[in-house]
């Protein structure tokens, strides 16, 4: 297939100050939970975008000095060198398919707690921190400004140096260089400060001072905010912002626009649709001849073409599109449209990084897991026989499992007892804002028709016996989960109807059933994600009146992970939803709902008609116990592989559950090691790469040498000794010595060592012989002084060993020390076995 020329546009290429991108299809910045900690997972997902066509990759936000540092939200660095050859991974992945690489400088100011680093944070004044932590700023004085610039101008080279090819000055999201821009924020009274000229001025320097440093070799951009808030009705207040742009139009290679509230720039679909920022735009193509790049959450390449054709933009630009689907450039380019696998606008992703674990995907299970399970976003693993796959249950989990199964090549049959495929999809997609939800269904849908190796079969309710009857080689059950009626009280799972008492409790499959509340409606919410809500609002929208109780402090505490709390919390206020914070739902008897205060167990009596229980669900999983049971509850008795998934297994969000179904896709039929299912990308201090120290190779010499002089002069006191059992005593010291040189031959010829020659060594040892007391009891005190602290010796060699690999050879030589101090002490014991550790030396080269 061919693309369509009206997208042709779109893969025209287009100049960044030194630097073309081949299209204009444009990763702006975004954060992965990944940053420094993680390189090589970074490494591999942004190379994968790079390969599905993205012209621009660009890394999340980048620390330019540990005073900027936002642990546990994990974001990138460029302190030290160090951070080149990290980010040297990414680039070089990216431009392996001709891609460039952009690298976001960025300094947080009062947004940044410093928690990893301990470091003071600095902004303009003294400000509270705006990220909720009890710290305040220190005000920046000149000193500070000009580090700053340094620290900047250092981290630009860095980024250049790492092999980016644009470096970005990042004056937005009220980080510090925001708060500098801001009439209300900055209140200097110096030149950085006051008049809207001084407030430019950090900005300007710090961009003029990038271009000097970087701006021959890479394209220097600015993220700036077109507005300064949103105000009622989402009118835009712009402010200064247009002279401000004005003022700094022409000096940049690129701008990033984007506005000041995150909840519209990154908002959750189920207030905020596709290219929400074009109000915002209108003045900034008029003022600057530079490129342009915005953002919108774009899936739709007619809204693409029209957004540049329009003049809005000249690049697409795209952080969540991007990560549903990294292929999307080149679907378009190939003319697979329907291959899309579009974002569903649920901000998973960016829990993540709130959570500070590395980044997954509602639609794209393969998301994160690029480096440490080697999954490609495309391509799937090769079917290892011609089995067939019985897949029971289409929702997210059976339908990913199913399209992922067919895309290897097995013949797979997908049966669900339902009217539509899609499972809790559709149900949930009616439900107020949530239609882009349908997306997670409709993208497998669509594949299916592609596939002639898969089959569905709707309104088939299957019993274990007629599984049985299937005749599948493997059989995998999704069959999801049901709302429950009761609630959790923190040990167990409690009625909160007494027995007896008729009354009307509902749970969110009911309301999605289209059973409303009879009257005045009490929304109990143990859940805490976005259901809560919705199932309010639609309630609501009924005409019935509705109060949203939790038992937690805020209302839908989980969708702070995903930033959307804020908008569901006013958005309830707007529609009238009562609250109550912090009860628990203790008793319901069809007329008054008893609440009880979580701190004080104080409790209040309120008047509803029925109660909507959004609390736990219990997994669907009859099915699987039916079929084990004719096994005899033995899955290895079964003419197939048993196999359940998603929220039949463990109840969880959607992205669990098509990321369960892939991972069963995945894996079917190919060997799993469970003890290591996954690669650990994290600072590796082991043998890899690591060089061996001089002090080590020198140590490692001296004690060779001293074990060969050691061999001679334990045989040349033992020729001097008369007594036998002395004399053996030594022999055997002797022997011991020689054992250890050998076992440390090894080592010395990997490292390439060159020992002085064994005749000469041996001379030594003979000499010091010679010249020994030969009184045995003074031989043995003496001996007593000194031996312990050649244990301590080798323990240190070991230490200083580069790695694993040197440590067997090491702890040979350690251990014949250890055994020569048992032979002496047992000796002054006077013992009878004193020769013992010597001999089992000997014998295991242990102690
Ligand atoms: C997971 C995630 C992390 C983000 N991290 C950053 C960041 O580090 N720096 C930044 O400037 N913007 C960041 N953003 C905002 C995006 O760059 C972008 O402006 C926003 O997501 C809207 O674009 P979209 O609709 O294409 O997702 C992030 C967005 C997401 C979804
Ligand atoms: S997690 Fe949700 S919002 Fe983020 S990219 Fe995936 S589908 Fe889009």
């Amino acid at each position: 297939m061919t693309r369509d020329p009206r997208y042709d546009i779109l893969f025209e290429p287009l100049q960044i100050g030194p630097v073309t991108a081949k299209n204009r299809f444009y990763q702006v910045p975004h954060c992965t939970g990944m940053g420094y900690l993680r390189p090589r997972m970074l490494a591999e997902m942004r190379g994968m975008k790079a390969e599905g066509g993205w012209g621009v990759v660009c890394t999340e936000y980048n620390s330019i000095h540990p005073s900027s540092d936002d642990l546990t939200h994990t974001s990138a660095s460029l302190w030290d060198d160090s951070d080149i050859r990290a980010h040297a991974l990414m680039t070089e992945k990216v431009h392996a398919h001709g891609a460039l690489a952009g690298a976001e400088l960025w300094y947080g100011g009062a947004r940044t707690g410093n928690m990893m680093t301990r470091e003071v944070a600095m902004d303009l004044s003294s400000l509270p921190n705006t990220a909720g932590h009890p710290f305040q700023t220190r005000a920046m004085d000149k000193t500070d400004i000009r580090n700053l610039r340094r620290w900047h101008r250092k981290a630009a080279l860095r980024a250049r140096d790492a092999g980016f090819d644009i470096v970005y000055v990042y004056a937005t999201h009220t980080y510090l260089l925001s708060n500098f821009l801001s009439p209300k924020i900055n209140t200097r009274s110096d030149e950085y400060g006051g008049s809207l000229e001084n407030r430019v001025r950090l900005v300007r320097e710090l961009i003029e001072e990038t271009k000097d440093a970087v701006g021959d070799r890479c394209g220097v951009a600015v993220r700036f905010a077109a507005d300064e808030e949103i105000g009622e009705a989402g009118v835009p207040i712009h402010g200064e912002r247009r002279d401000m742009f004005a003022m700094l139009a022409d000096l940049p290679d690129l701008w990033d626009i984007n506005i000041a509230d995150y909840s519209v720039e990154m908002g959750v679909s189920r207030f905020i649709k596709e290219a929400p920022l074009e109000p915002y735009m209108d003045f900034i193509k008029n003022q600057t001849s530079k490129p342009v790049v915005t953002v919108g959450r774009f899936t739709s390449p007619d809204t693409m073409v029209s957004q540049i054709k329009r003049g809005v933009t000249d690049l697409i630009g795209a952080a969540r599109p991007s990560i549903a689907d990294p292929f999307l450039p080149k679907k378009i380019e190939e003319g697979r449209l329907e291959d899309i696998r579009e974002c569903i606008g649920c901000n998973i992703c960016y829990s993540g990084d709130t959570l500070g674990v590395a980044i997954r995907c509602t639609q794209n299970p393969s998301m994160g897991e690029e480096w440490r399970k080697g999954w490609h976003p495309e391509e799937m693993n090769e079917k290892r026989s011609d089995a067939s796959v019985l897949v029971i249950g289409a929702g997210p989990a059976g339908l990913e499992a199913t399209r992922a199964l067919g895309k290897r090549g097995y013949s797979v049959t997908l049966a669900d007892a339902g009217k539509e495929l899609g499972g809790r999809l559709p149900r949930e997609a009616a439900l107020p804002g949530m239609s882009e939800y349908i997306r997670v269904r409709d993208y497998r849908a669509q594949q299916f028709h592609k596939m002639t190796n898969v089959q569905f079969f709707l309104e088939s309710p299957l019993t274990a016996k007629d599984v049985m009857e299937f005749g599948a080689d493997h059989v995998a059950i999704a069959t999801g989960a049901i709302w429950r009626k009761d609630r959790f009280d923190g040990e167990a799972f409690v009625e909160v109807v007494p027995e007896g008492a008729a009354a009307e409790v509902l749970t969110p499959d009911d309301v999605m059933d289209g059973r409303l509340p009879n009257g005045p409606a009490l929304v109990y919410d143990e859940d805490g994600y976005y259901m809560g809500g919705v199932i309010s609002e639609k309630i609501k929208a009924a005409g019935i009146d509705v109060t949203l109780c939790t038992p937690s402090e805020v209302v839908s505490e989980w969708a702070g992970k995903t930033s959307e709390r804020w908008r569901i919390r006013a958005h309830l206020m707007a529609l009238g939803i009562k609250t109550e914070l912090a009860q628990a739902l203790t008793s319901f008897d069809g007329k008054t709902a008893t609440l009880a205060c979580q701190f004080t167990d104080a409790e209040k009596q309120l008047p509803f008609s029925s109660v909507v229980m959004v609390t736990h669900r219990t997994p669907n999983d009859d099915l699987y116990h039916d079929i084990l049971a004719l096994a005899g509850g033995d899955a290895a008795e079964l003419p197939f592989t048993l196999t359940r998934f998603g929220d039949c297994e463990a109840p969880a969000i959607v992205a669990a559950a098509t990321y369960a179904g892939h991972r069963y896709a995945r894996q079917l039929e190919e060997e799993v090691d469970v003890d290591q299912p996954l690669q650990h990308d994290r600072v590796d201090v082991g043998a890899q790469g690591r060089k061996p120290s001089k002090a080590y190779l020198d140590t490692l010499l001296l004690y060779y040498e001293e074990e060969i002089e050691g061999e001679a002069y334990f045989a040349g006191v033992a020729d001097r000794l008369a007594e036998p059992h002395h004399k053996q005593a030594f022999q055997l010291l002797s022997e011991v010595e020689t054992y250890t040189a050998k076992a440390m031959r090894p080592l010395i010829d990997k490292y390439g060592l060159v020992p002085r020659p064994e005749a000469d060594l041996h001379v030594t040892g003979r000499d010091q012989a010679a010249q020994e007391i030969s009184d045995w009891d003074a031989l043995i005190e003496k001996m007593d002084k000194i031996f312990p602290d050649y244990i301590a010796s080798f323990e240190r060699l070991e230490a200083m060993a580069p790695g694993a690999e040197d440590l067997p050879g090491l702890k040979v030589a350690t251990a014949h020390e250890v055994a020569a101090v048992e032979f002496i002490n047992r000796e002054r014991a006077g013992a009878s076995d004193s020769l013992a550790p010597l001999r089992h030396f000997l014998k295991t080269g242990t102690s």
